[in-house]
């Protein structure tokens, strides 16, 4: 769908890995712009992280909001958040401004370290609070770098502000794209003038209504007015994507290293969620589809650890007392497997090998647990060996000697 209510403009994937400024008087609609720009965002699968220090972003399905007061390392939230693909909010109007410079400048850095390939945009508001004209402040250089460096990582930058003259130069030189809504002050319309293709375009500025706002790049031929369309209240966030490609307990469990969450916060007034009460909870088409892709890909880690594991077991005896020799190709096998998806970059293929080692991990630690078992003479519980066997794909070990050839490892008749 278009930004802008006529259709006139439609955003291209790139556009969310592009620079970006949006600017008017404050009242007409950048936050509300840049909402409806991140509704669609959503709907093409990136992800977004805003810097919000006017709680301009309450309402946004899926999203999750994070108090800057909870945050406990700037750096390791940032670390966190540029390996996920979490859709956040940064509350960030509890610092003190020179806390929330503090805070992004070592947001920024973290995040820009580690970040994997793949759009997200950083969404700031306020932005001339952190990078100003003619000022120093601890994040203003690496918000200015957002605009200055050339990048290759997806990463996208919008700025948003209601004084484009207190705002760093050097960002609005080097953004890509340019809405501008209502700007009366002769200073603003000054400081914007020369960014814009004809200068003389500053003069229609100040007629511009509500959500109009004049458009630069976005893909245009030639620059535009046009009003930004209305906001989509329905949820736009239903993809399976980030439910099911992360891994929830290991971000639940990082995350609260870094900040104390608050969930529940998230406000979803536009949301009726009686009415459809099992919307998200059947999977649709496509998430059923995902879930047994990750099901088949964990079996089939599974199935690879049990052959290469009976396969060790048949040749080599384990020279570790107690652990069997199934159990160590099992483990082999989890580290071939964990090592390719950690190494190879192709996404699909990637995602298979992190699968493969999540079931080859199982079939190791319950082939171990057998082993335990086994080394230990307690006889386990009927149900439990099943449970343990069903969950890991590993089979209880065999003791019956007379099957077992010599030169074969006890512990590792595969049964
Ligand atoms: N395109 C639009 N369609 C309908 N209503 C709009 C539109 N744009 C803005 N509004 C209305 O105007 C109000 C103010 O817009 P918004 O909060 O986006 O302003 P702003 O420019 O971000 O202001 P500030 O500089 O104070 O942050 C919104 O709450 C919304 O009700
Ligand atoms: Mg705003």
């Amino acid at each position: 769908m278009a930004i802008t209510t006529k259709s006139e403009i439609e955003l291209e994937s790139s556009f969310y890995g592009d620079k970006t400024i949006l600017i008017s008087k404050t009242g007409y609609g950048k936050s509300y712009a840049a909402r409806v720009i991140i509704e669609e965002g959503i709907k093409k699968g990136h992800t977004f992280i805003i810097i919000d220090p006017q709680d301009a972003y309450q309402n946004l399905p899926n999203f999750e909001y994070i108090n800057s007061k909870d945050i406990k390392s700037a750096q390791g939230l940032g670390v966190l958040l540029s390996q996920s693909n979490r859709n956040v909010v940064i509350m960030t109007k509890f610092l003190t401004l020179e806390n929330q410079n503090k805070f992004l400048q070592s947001f920024i850095r973290a995040f820009k370290r580690h970040i994997r390939k793949g759009i997200q945009t950083l969404v700031i508001d306020e932005i001339h609070k952190f990078a100003p004209e003619g000022q120093n402040t601890l994040s203003k250089d690496d918000v200015r770098g957002l605009f200055q460096e050339s990048r290759s990582d997806g990463l996208g930058i919008i700025g948003i502000s209601q004084r484009p003259q207190r705002l760093d130069k050097t960002c609005l030189a080097q953004a890509e794209h340019f809405a501008v809504g209502r700007v009366t002050a002769y200073r603003d319309k000054e400081s914007i003038k020369n960014y814009l293709d004809n200068p003389d375009d500053v003069e229609k500025l100040p007629d511009l209504e509500k959500g109009e706002f004049f458009f630069f790049g976005f893909g245009l031929d030639k620059p535009l007015i046009a009003k930004i369309r209305k906001a989509e209240t329905k949820h736009s966030g239903d993809s399976p994507k980030n439910l099911l490609n992360e891994d929830k307990i290991l971000y639940d469990k990082h995350s609260r290293k870094y900040v104390k969450y608050s969930r529940g916060k998230q406000m979803e007034d536009n949301i009726d969620t009686n009415k459809e009460p099992l919307k998200g909870i059947i999977p649709s088409m496509e998430g059923f589809k995902d879930l047994s892709m990750l099901g088949m890909k964990a079996a089939m880690g599974t199935a690879v650890a049990g052959v290469i594991g009976t396969l060790v077991a048949a040749r080599i005896k384990s020279p570790i007392p107690v652990v069997s020799s199934r159990t160590l190709g099992g483990l082999a096998t989890t580290i071939t497997l964990y090592t390719g998806f950690r190494t190879i970059p192709a996404e699909r293929i990637k995602s298979v090998f992190k699968y493969a080692a999540a079931g080859s991990a199982a079939f190791t630690v319950g082939s171990l647990a057998f082993d335990i078992v086994q080394a230990s003479g307690f006889r386990l519980p009927r149900l439990a060996t099943f449970a343990l066997a069903t969950a890991t794909g590993a089979q209880p070990l065999s003791v019956e000697k007379s099957e077992v050839e010599s030169n074969v490892d006890l512990n590792t008749k595969f049964a």
